[in-house]
């Protein structure tokens, strides 16, 4: 077709669109709408409304190159379709999803109706939209900026941590959606007229994360992605898909956590046979690092010894604990923070892996292998097919990676580079059947799916924060599971029953990492931490204080109990930074878990997410509200049935765990 035929032809198909469709589509349930337009000057904005409610005004679509600017449109096409189908995933808040959308392909042409240049994809579900860039080019291009914007209809209230390319371990900000400058994602909010959202990414590869800051103009937020260190965002090939711009939309705050969205937007698992993905409980040879009574190096306090690890296997095998993470077990320590060079394999020589590991499998206990890399990436990426070689040969299938340190060469952990390094570590995994944990990681988009060794990560500020610095407070953690957490799993690590060593240290004389910080202490009710293994969900959950301090402690009989590995995950009450409950199952056991923040609550909740006609046996860790003492617990054991109503006393920062026995089991 000469060129002049084919923009005759262009012109009649654009003319046809024009005239038979409008470039709009809705959500299943009809409640949700998306319309692009394309304004006389070739802008192509995106619009999204619930109900009569507009929730995003017009914002902008496009991408910049070095090569050329996909910013000046016509629409070309319009392709719709519908999907609807139920899947399942090997572990997960729940095994059964349901993927269900109508589909709206815009193939925009350039500005002269000349050359198809970009297909934006959206799918509307019932609860979201979202939407992604196809370019179909010849030849490979360098991306300069993302044009994509979020403009807000009304104001509202949102949160989120700041926009940072380098670590997501940063406090919450509750701030008017008018007054944020900058942010990452997940960025949740609730607009005046009331209904929740939160904007994210899904199916994040080869390509930087997406953080947000202001319009120049002011009136909305726009797509920030993490540099390289010479200004480029991305050097993409020219048929690149880049990942999903998500918007999750709903009701109440709760349901944006009862949300397979950002799942559903990655693709099936491409690891075929998962049977050696499990989820596990575990402790570790790691809080006592963190408060300094242990040490990572050799020395007269190290940590990972034969002696201290025999002692941990031990503890695991006796309370229904998988597994036992060492940290500090490696070669390489003393230079950590400086020109670190870790050895991956070799131990230090007061601990004997060879004998570790064969005692760990003796007692049936997984080993778990910790890799800090220090953010020295060109070694690691050097040393890591060797070592997890090593492990696997070793029987280990669990690995916690950590990039506390700047990458060497200037590169930012969340670019490009970062973003393509941590995928090149779950893919080697996978290979050698290794799960993954990572700390200091890229965020979480959903990956889970296709790569479902990747279990867990950080992410957020975790346990750890409470032992240096001046700690989570219980708003914190209740505002988590709105925001953070809506990207996946977290490995925050819960579980301290040693909840304020700050004044235990006048009396047993501990040493603390940071001298005589008085804010170091945990901020919650012991009942609270318990709760926390249910609320921060992780398909890896430790029980992460010091062993000896669950010694005498009845209510450890919950994580004893508490099966990692559900089925099926409910957040049935909770408002942002307020208190949460949430509720899963495994098998036909349920467990619930109640937090509030600094307010003491009392929470009715409704058991009818229990099976009907069976009687359980419910029991009962929540706070003692006749004491002051935040160490205090009640253990209550009660008969229920699906027609019984909880009520739940917490205390300010407490929490309250319950386990649902079917009584034929008890
Ligand atoms: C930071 C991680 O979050 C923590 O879990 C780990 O113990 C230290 N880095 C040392 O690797
Ligand atoms: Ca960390």
């Amino acid at each position: 077709m000469n060129r002049f035929v084919k923009f005759v032809a262009l012109c009649a198909l654009l003319f046809a669109v024009a005239c038979t469709e409008k470039p709009e589509a809705t959500s299943p349930d009809g409640r949700i709408a998306v319309r692009v337009e394309v304004d006389n000057d070739g802008a192509a904005r995106y619009s999204v409304t619930v109900g009569d409610k507009v929730v995003i005004a017009p914002s902008l679509l496009g991408i910049i190159t070095r090569e050329g600017d996909f910013t000046k449109f016509k629409i070309a096409g319009l392709h719709r379709t519908s999907h609807d189908e139920e899947w399942f995933s090997p572990w997960g808040e729940n095994k059964r999803h349901v993927n269900r959308y109508n589909e709206l392909a815009v193939e925009l042409s350039d500005a002269n109706g000349v050359n198809n240049t970009l297909t934006v994809r959206f799918r509307i579900f019932d609860d979201g939209i979202a939407f992604r860039y196809e370019l179909n080019e010849p030849d490979s291009l360098t991306v300069m900026d993302e044009l994509t914007e979020f403009r807000f209809a009304e104001d509202g209230t949102s949160w989120s941590i700041a926009g940072n390319f380098e670590t997501y371990e940063l406090p919450y900000r509750e701030l008017p959606l008018s007054a944020v400058e900058d942010a990452n994602t997940p960025f949740t909010f609730r607009t005046e007229s009331g209904i929740f959202c939160s904007l994210h990414e899904a199916a994040l590869y080869d390509y930087p994360e997406m953080t947000l800051r202001r319009t120049d103009d002011g009136n909305g937020l726009i797509s920030a992605l993490a540099p390289l260190p010479d200004g480029v965002k991305a050097h993409i090939s020219g048929t690149f898909t880049t990942p999903w711009r998500t918007i999750q939309i709903c009701d109440r705050a709760v349901d944006l956590i009862n949300s397979s969205l950002i799942l559903n937007l990655n693709e099936p698992s491409k690891i075929e046979d998962t049977s050696w993905i499990r989820p596990q409980k575990y402790i570790g040879v790691w809080w006592g690092m963190h408060l300094g009574t242990q040490t990572w190096i050799m020395g007269p306090r190290h940590g990972a010894t034969t002696e201290n690890g025999v002692r941990h296997i031990d503890f695991a095998a006796a309370n229904n604990i998988d597994g036992v993470l060492f940290e500090g077990w490696n070669c390489g320590w003393e230079n950590w923070g400086g020109d670190q060079h870790f050895d991956y394999v070799v131990p230090y020589a007061d601990f004997d892996l060879e004998y570790i590991a064969s005692y760990a499998r003796e007692k049936g206990v997984q080993l778990w292998m910790h890799n800090e890399t220090g953010g020295n990436i060109p070694e690691y990426e050097a040393e890591m097919e060797r070592a997890m070689k090593r492990y696997a040969e070793l029987g280990v299938h669990t690995l916690k990676t950590g990039y506390a340190g700047g990458f060497k060469g200037g590169y930012l952990h969340h670019s490009q580079y970062g973003v393509q390094h941590y995928q090149r570590v779950v893919e080697l995994a996978a290979k050698y059947h290794i799960m993954v944990d990572v700390h200091e990681p890229i965020k979480a988009t959903g990956i889970r799916r296709t790569w479902p060794n990747m279990m867990t990560r950080e992410g957020a500020r975790g346990m750890e924060w409470n032992a240096w610095s001046e700690g989570n407070s219980s708003e914190y953690l209740c505002t988590l599971p709105f925001v953070r957490l809506l990207g996946g799993p977290m490995d925050y690590t819960p579980g301290v029953f040693d909840i304020d060593y700050s004044t235990a240290k006048a009396d047993k004389g501990r040493l603390k990492w940071n001298g005589d910080n008085e804010h170091c202490c945990i901020k919650t009710t012991l009942a609270r931490q318990i709760a926390n293994w249910v609320i921060i969900y992780s398909p890896l959950q430790m029980a992460c204080d010091l062993i000896e301090n669950y010694d005498g402690h009845p209510a450890f009989a919950f994580f004893r109990d508490y099966d990692a590995d559900c089925d099926l995950s409910r957040a049935l009450q909770g408002e942002i930074g307020d208190y949460i409950v949430i509720m899963r199952r495994a098998g036909d056991r349920y467990f619930l878990g109640a937090g509030t923040n600094s307010e003491a609550r009392t929470i009715e909740q409704p058991l009818d997410f229990l099976d009907k006609g069976t009687n359980y046996t419910a029991t009962i860790y929540c706070d003692d509200i006749a004491s002051s003492e935040p160490e205090d617990y009640v253990i209550l054991s009660r008969e229920v049935t699906a027609d019984d109503t909880l009520t739940l006393e917490l205390l300010p920062d407490g929490g309250a765990a319950v386990t649902f026995i079917p009584l034929q089991h008890s």
